[in-house]
């Protein structure tokens, strides 16, 4: 039987619109090692759940000779599927379409993804490969990314907003993916707000795309980027394992997942971890593996603040955000990148109601001239702010040190902690013993015969009153000391009875955070 003439044209028009730019583009992008738009949607989503929207969308610009090159879906494939079952919407960037360039009808279709991503609930994820903003469509380009800026705004921490980055983008493009939860760069991708040329002409610095705007640049030197993922496929890869830790909207518990491990499994070898020597380092993640759920822990910003470990875990198969200071790298001192770093990641556990578990080994907040030209009050308070503002499930663990104002800022008990524990190895203190002995007693060490033995001495009984966690727990600070081998089976227990906390801050337009 033939086809109606009426399917026939359907037939035929959605051939077109899925050939794109064409087969020696696409061809052009494998070469690069880079997958066409489609494939990309096909290896992100469940098999066989993709359903396209506005698939015969064009543009509709005649200037410079443009009423030639009219593709249809204009550039950018967008739509809903589903990953792990549940539903996501999506928009993928066609670099074979005009270079993936973004005028008014592209625009358009973004925006109704991430509308209808808002109305029904569900994660909106972006899949960027552009030239930017389509220089023959002029100022409606501007608008269309206005437009999409504002829905980023208005979806922020309604649904999780996730951007790829997996080719260029540039200019003003890069606020979109900026103003998203989390941004993921491939290797083959770059972002920058001027590229080489403008930087040597304004400033005669020379440097490459990678150097200026590298996954490397925005993963460890500018915090841009929360992950450099790799290839395509690891990319999109990627996405999926995090939307694993993602409740669909703000309005729902993030989904649990049978690990098979043991919630009452305790741990001997955590005894060991912390050094019995106060000023040797430790990897804080050696608390943090055997601890969780089959030792899987999916860390965000990895290359960026190391002094801060921040990422997500699951805890009898619960999702939780983990933040720790970090022995290993500046002592774990908290300086301006970590507290940004953390802050962020604190308040987008508190949108989507992911339990938040912090570790505390931390001698301050980072001293010298770098860090107070730069604002450390400033942008260290951004880390008070988030952990008070913060009404989900609060555990907290100091595992050594808590000295001053980071005793404060790293979940104390004061900021509504919910379960704030102790190793018998924490050292509570207003600073560290070295430091206090020379301001308090500086008058008699002064006078002291033997300097050495008198600081010594005072160290010791300083160390011996304070440098302990149990002046703290007398008090109510600390909920109790616990043996370090039983660290997940206590924190399962105070997450299990603390999971369906209802906490609400007074009601305000909105708190006014030091930015
Ligand atoms: C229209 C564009 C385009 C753009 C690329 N193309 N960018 N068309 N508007 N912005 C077209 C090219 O003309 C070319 O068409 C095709 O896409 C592929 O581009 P190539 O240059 O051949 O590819 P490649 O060599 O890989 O270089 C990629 C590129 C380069 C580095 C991205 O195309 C480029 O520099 N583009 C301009 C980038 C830019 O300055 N964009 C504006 C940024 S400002 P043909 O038909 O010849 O193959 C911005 C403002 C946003 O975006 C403001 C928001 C508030």
């Amino acid at each position: 039987m033939t086809e109606p003439a009426t399917l026939q044209r359907l037939n035929k028009l959605n051939g077109e619109a899925l050939v794109g730019g064409g087969k020696e583009r696409a061809d052009k992008q494998h070469k690069e090692g880079k997958l066409t738009a489609r494939e990309r949607i096909d290896t992100l989503l469940d098999p066989g759940t993709f359903v396209e929207v506005d698939r015969l969308v064009t543009h509709r610009c005649t200037d410079f000779g443009m009423e030639k090159s009219k593709f249809l879906g204009d550039g950018v494939v967008t739509g809903y599927g589903k990953v792990d079952g549940r539903t996501v919407f999506l928009f993928s960037q066609d670099f074979t379409v005009l270079g993936g360039s973004l005028g008014e009808s592209f625009a358009k279709k973004i925006c109704k993804v991430m509308e209808a991503g808002m109305k029904a609930g569900a994660p909106v994820i972006g899949i960027n490969d552009s030239g930017g903003a389509r220089i023959q469509e002029g100022v409606t380009s501007l608008a269309g990314y206005s437009d999409i800026f504002f829905r980023n705004v208005m979806a922020s921490g309604v649904v999780p907003q996730i951007t790829a980055i997996m080719g260029p983008c540039a200019g003003g493009a890069v606020y979109s993916p900026a103003l998203t939860d989390f941004i993921l760069m491939s290797g083959a991708s770059y972002m920058f707000i001027t590229g080489p040329e403008v930087v040597k002409a304004s400033t005669h610095e020379d440097v490459t795309k990678d150097q200026l705007g590298g996954p490397m640049t925005h993963n460890a030197t500018s915090g841009v980027a929360h992950f450099s993922s790799g290839d395509d496929v690891a990319t999109l890869k990627l996405i999926r394992e995090l939307l694993s830790f993602f409740p669909s909207n703000n309005m729902c518990d993030p989904p649990i997942k049978e690990t098979g491990d043991d919630p009452r499994r305790t741990d001997p070898s955590l005894r060991l971890v912390v050094p019995e020597n106060p000023n040797q380092s430790y990897d804080i993640k050696d608390i943090i593996r055997p601890v969780v759920d089959q030792g899987y822990f999916l860390e965000v910003h990895e290359h960026f603040a190391k002094n801060m470990v921040v990422g997500f875990a699951r805890l009898a198969g619960r999702p939780i955000g983990i933040i720790a200071n970090q022995p290993n790298f500046y002592a774990g001192c908290i300086d301006i990148n970590a507290s940004v770093k953390a802050s962020r990641f604190i308040r987008f556990c508190d949108c989507f109601n992911i339990p938040i578990l912090t570790l505390v080994d931390v001698p301050g907040y980072l001293p010298g001239t770098n860090q107070e030209y730069g604002g450390i009050i400033r942008n260290g308070a951004k880390l008070i702010y988030a952990y008070c503002e913060a009404t989900v499930p609060k555990l907290t663990i100091i595992t050594r040190k808590a000295y001053g104002g980071a005793y404060c800022a790293m979940s104390s008990k004061h900021f509504r902690g919910d379960a704030n524990l102790a190793y018998p190895t924490a050292e509570i203190a207003v600073m560290g013993p070295d430091g206090a002995v020379n301001i308090v007693f500086r008058k008699e060490l002064e006078k002291a015969e033997n300097k050495a033995e008198a600081k010594k001495k005072l160290t010791d009984d300083y160390r011996e009153k304070f440098a302990n966690p149990y002046q703290a727990a007398s008090l109510g600070y600390i909920d109790e000391v616990i043996d370090p081998a039983e660290t997940r089976p206590r924190l399962i227990q105070a997450l299990d009875m603390i999971k369906d906390k209802r906490d609400t801050n007074p009601p305000k337009k909105h708190g006014n955070i030091p930015l």
